[in-house]
Parts: structure tokens; sequence; C-alpha cells
């Protein structure tokens, strides 16, 4: 067998090593540098991993270059076409598309899954009302590994199957609670006749006092911003929650550094900051562009937020999809000026941009978060709720990727290693000035 290599050759020794080359089913080929330091006594260097694969993983492809994201080999073009967000919940983390009875037997084992231990409930009560309602996910998902200690076996995989469960089932319910906590409204509980995303909503927004239905649009659109942010591959949050799993932490705590993650404005942060920017030139006498003229001049460091992507260099797919509703939950809210007048912003901006020199020379196009920030507004879901729900969605990926990791032959805690740049050693002074 002649496995491809690359050779390695150290100019000042003349020794040389030859490094396998590891070939995925699609992307780029892959050199194993693990002997490197054995071999060689070499580190590689790689702030922000822009050319290192932390792990081997089977879940998720995307591509940058071409725009193709796809679950399980699945393009997600077809999931939101034929698919819901449980049913995805199902393919990202056992692999295969359920037959009907083994959909249905997973949907009835989440239904049973979405109370939240009573005492847990009274753990909100210790929040500030003013918490950021990420830092209550982050608190609250922390705490389910007291309440939840049982079936912990991270060993076992069906263990592992019930935290997924529970995770899975739990997270609309602490989401929406900690919407409820922040506004002094009473907690709702599931309503197991409800699909798993109007549940949400109905745990959000229904109150004692009137009869709450969930607008099927709104239900329709939230299911498919959850289907298209369910996982992402290894994206900062989802490396988190891999990089504490591999010390064999419990998962809920494990998931609860991937919330940590997320809440970061670099991270899960950049549809609120679309919003902000929206409303800031709606709000302004400056036209439209004057803040293009801003975001395109260097000494500005004023960017067109919702646009670029780092690993995306072409449209991004998942903006494609949610465009398209976007539109048609603007349509079922005509008459809402405020929104028509974001949406105009928006639509002009995503005009100007796409027709600019300075955009299209550097592949800046509209992501996902430019199109879901405006859905969510239209829901009524507040701004501070945008990254919440990222978290509620990306909770599969999280725990599909945590799952396959312990299913590992050999499971290796991660340990990255370092470029030291600080003092050499050196001794403690006998006198101190
Ligand atoms: N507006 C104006 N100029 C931009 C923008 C933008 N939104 N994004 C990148 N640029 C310019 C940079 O100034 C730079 O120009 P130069 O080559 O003349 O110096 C060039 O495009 C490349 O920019 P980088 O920062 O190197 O691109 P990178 O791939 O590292 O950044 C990022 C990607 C962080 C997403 C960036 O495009 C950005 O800040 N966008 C706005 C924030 C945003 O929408 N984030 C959400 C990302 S999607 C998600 O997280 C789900």
């Amino acid at each position: 067998m002649n496995a491809k290599t690359v050779t390695l050759t150290d100019n000042e020794t003349g020794k040389q090593i030859e490094l396998e080359v590891l070939e995925p089913t699609i992307g780029p080929p892959t050199i194993n540098i693990s002997s490197l330091y054995k071999d060689m006594g070499f580190f590689t260097f790689d702030p922000g991993f822009m050319s290192t694969a932390s792990c081997e993983s089977a879940i998720t492809y995307m591509c940058g270059e071409t725009g193709v994201l796809a679950y399980r080999g699945y393009p997600i073009e077809q999931l939101a076409k034929n698919s819901n967000y449980l049913e995805t919940c199902y393919l990202l983390f056992y692999g295969e598309l359920p037959y009907n009875k083994a959909f249905n037997e997973f949907t009835d084992m989440i239904c049973q899954h979405t109370m939240i231990h009573e005492a847990l409930k009274k753990f909100y009560d210790g929040f500030r009302r003013d918490a950021h309602p990420m830092a209550i996910m982050v608190g609250v998902t922390g705490a389910l590994s007291a309440f939840y200690n049982d079936h912990c076996d991270i060993r076992n995989s069906y263990d592992r199957e019930v935290v997924a469960h529970r995770l899975i089932a739990k997270m609309p319910t602490i989401a929406a609670w900690s919407y409820r906590y922040a506004n002094g409204l009473p907690f709702v509980y599931p309503d197991a006749s409800l699909n798993y995303t109007e549940n949400f909503l109905h745990m959000m927004f229904s109150v004692p006092s009137k009869p709450y239905k969930v607008k099927p649009i709104h239900a329709k659109a939230l299911d498919l911003i959850m289907l298209l942010h369910a996982d992402h591959e290894q994206n900062a949050s989802t490396s988190t929650v891999r990089l504490s799993g591999s010390s064999e932490a419990n998962p809920y705590a494990a998931v609860a550094a991937g919330i940590a993650t997320l809440w970061g404005p670099a991270h899960g942060g950049a549809n609120e900051a679309v919003i902000q920017m929206l409303q800031d030139i709606v709000n302004s006498d400056n036209s439209i562009s004057d803040y293009v003229k801003r975001a395109k001049d260097k000494n500005d460091t004023f960017r067109l937020m919702g646009f670029g992507h780092r690993v995306y260099k072409t449209y991004d797919p998942r903006a494609k999809l949610i465009r398209e509703v976007c539109h048609e939950i603007l349509e079922h809210h005509s008459g809402d000026t405020q929104l028509e007048k974001i949406l105009d912003v928006a639509m002009t901006l995503e005009k100007i941009a796409l027709e600019d020199e300075y955009f299209i020379s550097r592949n800046l196009y509209p992501n996902v978060d430019f199109y879901s920030g405006i859905i969510f507004l239209a829901i009524g879901i507040p701004m501070n709720m945008f990254t919440v729900i990222f978290s509620m969605s990306r909770t599969i990926g999280w725990i599909s990727h945590w799952n396959e990791m312990m299913q590992a032959d050999q499971l290796r805690i991660g340990r990255p290693r370092q470029l030291y740049t600080g003092k050499p050693i050196r001794s403690y002074p006998e006198a101190k000035e």
C-alpha cells in the first residue's frame, strides 16, 4: 500500500520525516503530524486553527468556497425542504434518517423529557431579573449536572443517549423560562400536544389571562432557523464542548461551556448586532450609502454587520434559504411600519453590497445572521433572546460531537501545545528592589 505522504525537511540538520496524508471522504487532504514532536522535536503553530483539523468527524461537512453545508451527507437545502428540526436532531445524533416508527418513538421520548426538575425551577429565583438570558442559560444548563446525575456513565452508549434526549427536550424549557423570569412572567409548562417548535413558542409567549395560539408561519420559520443552526462542524462552541468533554467532564457541564462560548459576539451574537445596526440606520439622519462608505473606509472600525463569514467565501447556503422565509414572514406582517422600515434598509443594503466592487472583490455576502434577526423581530422575540435560540438549536450539534468523541476507540484529553515567548528560566532574586 502506497499511502500518500509529504516530506518535511529540517534545513538546519538535514533530518527528514515522511508524514502520512489522510484522505477525507470529501474536503482537503490532511497531513498527520501527531508524531512530529516525537520524531523531529517540533511543535506546529496555528493560532485560530486556520489549517488544523482538531479531530476526525463524520457528522457535518462544509465547504466555504462552494457554499456547501451537509449534515450526515444530506445537503441542508434538501433537509430544509423535506425534514424538520427534530428529525434533523435524530439524523445528527444517530447518523441516519429515522423510519416512521423510530421517529415516533424518538418524538415520544423527547416529549417525556421536556419537564425540568421542580427544584431546578427555584434555581431561577437566584438570578437577578436583569440578568442576560444567556447568563441564565449557562447557569441552569450547568446545574442540570446536579439534578440529573443518574445515567451519567459517559462510557455507556445508553447513558449517552439519555443525556442527549434530556438535553434536546429540556433546552426549550430552560430557554423559554430564562425569558419568562427576566420579564416577571409565570413559567409555562411544556405542552405535549404541540410540536417541538410550537411548544417553545407556547412556553415563551402564552399567558394565563388569555388564549394563545402559535402562528404556523412563525413555527415554520423558527423550525427552519433551528434546523439551519443545528450544526456547523468544528466551530468555537463545538470545539469547546469537545475539549471539555475530552477530560471526561460531566456532559451537562460541557454543554454549559459550549453555551458560554456561543455567547461571545464573534460567534453567536452577530444577528443581534445586525438588528442594532439596521435600527441605527432607520433612526439616523445619515443615508444608507453613508454607512456603506464607512464600512469601506480603512480608518473607520465600522463593519456592515451580517456580511462576510470566516469560512464561506461565497453566499452562505443557510442565508439563501432563510432569505426566502424572511420575505414570506414579512409579507405576513405587512403594515408593521417599523419592521417594514428595517426590511427596506436591509434589502437596500443587500443590493448595494452585492453590486459594490469592495464587497464583491472580498467575497463579502450576506450571512445567515443578516436575515435571522429580522425574522426573530417579526415573531416578537427580543434581541437578547437571539443567542439563546441559537444555543437551543446548536445543542444537538454539541451533543452529537460529544457522543462521537466518546465512541472513539481511544479518548485522549485535548491538550494543545504553545509557542512560549516568556522569560527564560531564571533565579529568584535574593533581594527584591
Ligand atoms: N464590512 C466591511 N468590510 C468587511 C466586512 C464587513 N462586514 N467583513 C470583512 N471586511 C473586509 C475587511 O476589512 C478586510 O478588508 P481588507 O482586505 O481590505 O483589509 C477583508 O474584508 C477581509 O476581512 P477579514 O476580517 O480578514 O475576514 P474574516 O474572514 O476574517 O472575517 C468576519 C469574517 C469576522 C465574519 C467578518 O466578515 C465580519 O466582521 N463580519 C461582520 C460580523 C458578522 O456578520 N459576523 C457573523 C458571521 S456569521 C456567523 O457567525 C454565523
